[in-house]
């Protein structure tokens, strides 16, 4: 199967605030890297408003949504508080993922089967809106028709249980759970699904998963913030892109 269309990248600049906020200051600012971003090729920003506010925000949101030319995909939980912002700005995407405080990053995708009437209910004003709503799910059959059955219009597959068992040496794991994505790609695909993946991705592991043709864009950004230290945000990205550009090349003929 051709790929559907470019593969987009969508750049998460959550841990420039990371690195700012380690000082409670204004430096390095997430703007200036949106934008550099951009100028390096991404074709959107990604930017996760949490709610213990501990990389991103609110004036950040506010700052995108004014000097951005690419599209805001807005992460959040589906709280009341995160429901009035993003209603507020208007975000080309809003993307719903589960939060716990405690948690180091999005550990895992969102239960939608356990709350599909709330979620649904949570998403149309959304919709109505006019913002492009994802839902970022595990691999999961049951997780994609939930998603679907809300009303979605796209999901974002979380890569990090396949990510992670790379990095640990886990290859039968690995593998196993790529083929989960790519067959979960697949399917939800044929429920009339838009696909994205993402978490975890690094220069590694992003291939095989660009190489999905049902995948349309990814997101990432741990893995670039940390490498823009070594090699600049701009080469860093546009490595991330030529890599992804060439997993999707041999399918395009
Ligand atoms: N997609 C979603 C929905 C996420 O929550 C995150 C992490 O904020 C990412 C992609 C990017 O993950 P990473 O920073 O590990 O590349």
């Amino acid at each position: 199967m051709k790929p559907l269309g470019k593969l987009r990248l969508g750049v998460n600049i959550d841990h420039v605030a990371t690195v700012r906020n380690a000082r409670g200051g204004a430096y390095p600012d997430p703007l200036r890297a949106a934008k550099l971003a951009e100028e390096a090729g991404a074709d959107g920003i990604t930017a996760h408003l949490r709610e213990d506010r501990r990389h991103i925000s609110d004036a950040d949101i506010e700052g995108l949504m004014q000097v951005l030319s690419v599209p805001l995909n807005f992460e959040m939980a589906a709280t009341e508080e995160m429901q009035r912002i993003a209603l507020r700005h208007k975000p080309h995407a809003v993307c719903i993922v589960p939060e716990k405080r405690e948690e180091r990053t999005t550990e895992g995708g969102l239960e939608v089967a356990r709350e599909e009437n709330r979620l649904a209910g949570y998403i149309a004003p959304l919709r109505e809106a006019g913002c492009r709503v994802s839902i970022f799910i595990a691999a999961d059959a049951r997780q994609i028709d939930a998603a679907h059955r809300i009303g979605a219009e796209v999901i974002e597959l979380h890569t990090g249980a396949y990510c992670d068992a790379h990095a640990e040496g886990h290859f039968d794991a690995r593998d196993a759970e790529l083929e989960r994505l790519r067959q979960m790609s697949a399917y939800a695909h044929s429920l009339g699904l838009e696909v994205h993946a993402g978490h975890g991705l690094n220069y590694e592991t992003v291939a095989p998963v660009a190489a999905f043709p049902e995948v349309m864009e990814l997101n990432i950004g741990h893995f670039i913030i940390g490498e823009s230290i070594f090699r600049g945000l701009v080469p860093a990205i546009h490595e991330m892109r030529r890599l992804m550009d060439d997993a999707r090349a041999p399918l395009s003929v």
